[in-house]
């Protein structure tokens, strides 16, 4: 007998595709608690510092342990704690995401999100946003997307949204940055960056966000909806 399908949705990516704004929109359409699995990986990594690396996993572990994730709420109301302080705007610079890029690398620090992210999974449905939801945490999901788009577009996006909050920068040093990146996601020896064999690939390059959530939206709606995302 096969196992039942999660009620999970997973979207999966590269850096600046756009995961982090589909996520929320489709968790708020559905009304179910959204998992920015790239915060826990960026708010240990600012909490471990840059050595965090080369910290021996027992060490990572007892360390870890005092630094519990809880999800409250639903949709854009989904808050995200660590050991009680709500995840914030801290975490959000390239610095903290190069970092979290590199603690990615650690066996161990995988292995303790992957931990925690499925004991959120196991409260209920749930929309999951990371590298490896797909093919790693969640094998079961009921539904599974991989977004993509080239690395110039990304950079172009995120260029025009630093724009949109005032800050200036060169299209040729996000594209490298966003390179960088998807070096140390995709060839990691642990749950590297790529599509489970089941997902949906939805390449995003030609489409706005108004585009892609219709079109994430229209698979959920024709493979049984809602309804096939109601708790076990
Ligand atoms: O999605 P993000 O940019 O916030 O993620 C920051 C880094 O965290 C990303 O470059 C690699 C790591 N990460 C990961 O290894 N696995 C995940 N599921 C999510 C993020």
């Amino acid at each position: 007998m096969t196992a039942p399908l999660l009620p999970v949705v997973t979207l999966d990516g590269p850096a600046g595709v756009g995961k982090t704004t589909l996520a929320r929109r489709l968790a708020e359409a559905l009304s179910l608690p959204y998992l920015d699995t790239g915060a826990m990986f960026r708010t240990l990594a600012l909490r471990l510092g840059p050595d965090a690396t080369a910290l021996a996993p027992e060490e990572l572990r007892a360390r870890c342990a005092a630094w519990p994730f809880t999800l409250e709420g639903t949709g854009a109301e989904s808050r995200l704690s660590c050991a009680g302080v709500p995840v914030g705007d801290e975490i959000r610079t390239e610095a903290v995401g190069l970092l979290a890029a590199r603690l990615g690398t650690v066996p161990a620090a995988r292995d303790i999100l992957k931990e925690a992210q499925r004991r959120m999974g196991e409260r209920g449905p749930l929309v999951a946003e990371g590298r490896d939801m797909g093919t790693a945490v969640f094998p079961g999901a009921r539904f599974k997307f991989f977004l993509d788009a080239t690395p110039e577009t990304r950079a172009l996006r995120r260029q025009r949204d630093l724009a949109s909050r005032g800050q200036h920068e060169d299209l040729a040093v996000l594209t490298e940055q966003i390179r960088e990146r998807d070096t140390l996601d995709r060839e990691r020896a642990v749950a590297p960056l790529r599509p489970a064999e089941d997902a949906l690939i939805v390449d995003t390059s030609a489409l706005d966000i108004d585009g892609v959530f219709q079109a994430l939206m229209r698979h959920i709606e024709t493979h049984g909806g809602r309804a096939a995302l109601a708790g076990r």
